[in-house]
């Protein structure tokens, strides 16, 4: 019943808490009334080890009174969390009842190419696809979303992620807060932008393959700033960055402290404190906050560097969700160690492989742009309304591109992505270096690798922040900058069914900036 009612919330997107006439505290943004935080129901293996996902078309109320086109696993929107143990073998059917062709990726896992779900595993509308999943590797908070090249982005902004939770012997052993929806609460970050008649504003221009998708709207799991109720102790967030090419730099806005536990791929060694944290497209952090006083808060992001993302309401710190402990009981802890992480060996290996993310029409898509006055807007630190219509005019009315300039926008090493010619092969199960950078761009890239989870050795020669340090299937990229990492692939992906390497901008991956490679 629980499940069934947190389901239709998801589902119904708009719906609406009851906050009565409670006295907020002045740390927290002051409306009236928050919708509740929709919670993912938690969907586990059958006895017969199986799991159910369909996609299919629906529509939500975002906004008052107007009725939006959505795509939504097993509901209208975003989908249920797959929850998984380290161990187990599921059996997963999925239907595609979407009018589109997709395919389901499972961003993290490390699983062989075949059940990968990359773009050379679409499924046509009608039919179902059914992969054999092992899961071997640590606890972690992973998604999954549609890969069918070259529409991801669009199918992703139609609504289409869900998170996958795997479970293991350290988080039983832990006493983590990890009670779904009560202390331990997923929160999918994604920013929309709607056109006049209310539908997901979505074109692909060259503002678009140059900068991704620019939303004026923040989404928590599906909702406009809405208010998650939790027990009074130590809390437990997980973060997805789900936004096409958004990054966030969160903070509590009373200030307290983030206890990062974990990145990409699972727990870190021992909790991180910091006062805000960024997070990248396709990135997770689990973050564990103090809430034994009861004291509400919200969690705010404050503006990043990229001029674009700066546009309002994004030129100030904007609230993404409030946070109240009201509920007795908490009984979740926040322990001063986590895991064991195998430890980064001194002596490298040589790099074996390089990774350069190539931006073809970089100038022609910044140049409207600073002639509309955004990059002097940016640097004088205030907002002017004139520039703001100038660019916004920019990212919706600039005409599409057509498919053949789209998907030679981009590149990886010299050159846009071709479906059918793996760029290069890699050993099994051995300890690769490789170095990713990019041209002379300098734009962010958060880089993610398919059928890995690894570890940053170098942010531009310097050693990755503490909460970077751990599991990491995401780096980014920016300013002229490059990373180093340190990476195996535990499992075969043959050319019929590559792995991926790629920005998580999802513009930019449908738009070139992805290659592929095969692991035997
Ligand atoms: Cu999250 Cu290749 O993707
Ligand atoms: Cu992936
Ligand atoms: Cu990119």
């Amino acid at each position: 019943m629980t499940d069934l009612s947190r389901r239709d919330a998801l589902v119904g997107g708009a719906a609406v808490g009851t906050v009565g006439a409670m006295r907020l505290g002045p740390a927290v943004a002051r409306d009236a009334a928050r919708p509740a935080l929709p919670i993912p129901p938690e969907l586990r293996a059958t006895a017969h080890g199986e799991i159910a996902l369909s996609a299919r078309a629906g529509t939500v109320e975002f906004l008052p009174g107007r009725s939006t086109a959505t795509y939504g696993y097993n509901g209208a929107f975003l989908g249920p969390v797959l929850r998984l143990r380290r161990g187990q073998t599921v059996m997963i059917d999925f239907a595609n009842h979407l009018p589109d062709p997709t395919t389901v990726h499972w961003h993290g896992l490390i699983i062989p190419g075949d059940v990968d779900g990359g773009p050379h595993r679409p499924v046509a509308p009608g039919q179902h696809w059914r992969p054999t999943l092992s899961i071997n590797q640590p606890a972690a908070t992973l998604w999954f979303h549609p890969h069918f090249y070259p529409t991801t982005a669009a199918q992703v902004t139609k609504g289409l992620a869900g998170l996958l939770v795997i479970d293991d012997e350290d988080t039983d052993r832990l006493k983590l807060p990890s009670r779904w929806g009560v202390d331990d609460i997923p929160l999918i970050i994604q920013d929309r932008r709607f056109t006049r008649d209310g539908q997901f504003f979505d074109r692909m221009n060259i503002t678009a393959v140059t900068n991704g998708y620019v939303g004026d709207v923040p989404l928590v799991n599906g909702v406009r700033c809405p208010e998650a109720r939790t027990t009074r102790g130590w809390v437990r967030l997980r973060l997805l960055d789900g936004s096409n090419a958004r990054s966030y730099v969160v903070k509590a806005s009373d200030g307290r402290s983030l206890f990062v536990i974990g990145s990409d791929g699972g727990l870190l060694e021992s909790p991180v404190e910091l006062k805000q944290i960024m997070i990248h497209a396709g990135e997770r952090f689990e973050v564990v906050v103090d809430c034994r006083s009861g004291t509400p808060f919200d969690l705010l992001t404050l503006p990043i560097e990229q001029p674009i993302m700066r546009l309002p309401p994004f030129d100030g710190p904007v609230p993404l969700v409030t946070i109240r402990p009201v509920g007795v009981g908490g009984t979740g802890e926040l322990p001063a160690s986590l895991v064991k992480l195998p430890p980064v060996p001194g002596e490298l290996p040589p790099v074996s492989q390089q990774l350069v993310m190539n931006m073809f029409r970089d100038k022609e898509g910044m140049m409207p742009l600073m002639k509309a006055g955004l990059m002097s807007m940016a640097k004088s630190g205030k907002t002017d309304p004139a520039v703001v219509a100038r660019v916004t005019k920019l990212i919706v009315d600039q005409p599409e591109l057509s498919e053949a300039v789209q998907l030679s926008a981009n590149g990886v090493n010299g050159r846009p992505f071709a479906l059918d010619e793996p760029m290069f092969a890699v050993r099994r199960s051995q300890e690769l270096r490789w170095r990713i950078s990019e041209a002379s761009d300098r734009m962010l890239h958060p880089v993610h690798v398919h059928g890995c989870q690894f570890r940053i050795v170098s942010a531009s020669g310097q050693p990755p922040e503490a909460y970077r340090a751990g599991w990491k299937d995401i780096v980014p990229i920016s300013a002229g900058g490059f990373a180093e990492i340190l990476v195996g692939f535990p499992c075969p992906a043959g050319p019929d069914t590559p792995y991926m390497a790629h920005c998580h901008i999802l513009e930019h991956e449908d738009s070139g900036m992805m290659t592929e490679f095969t692991v035997g």
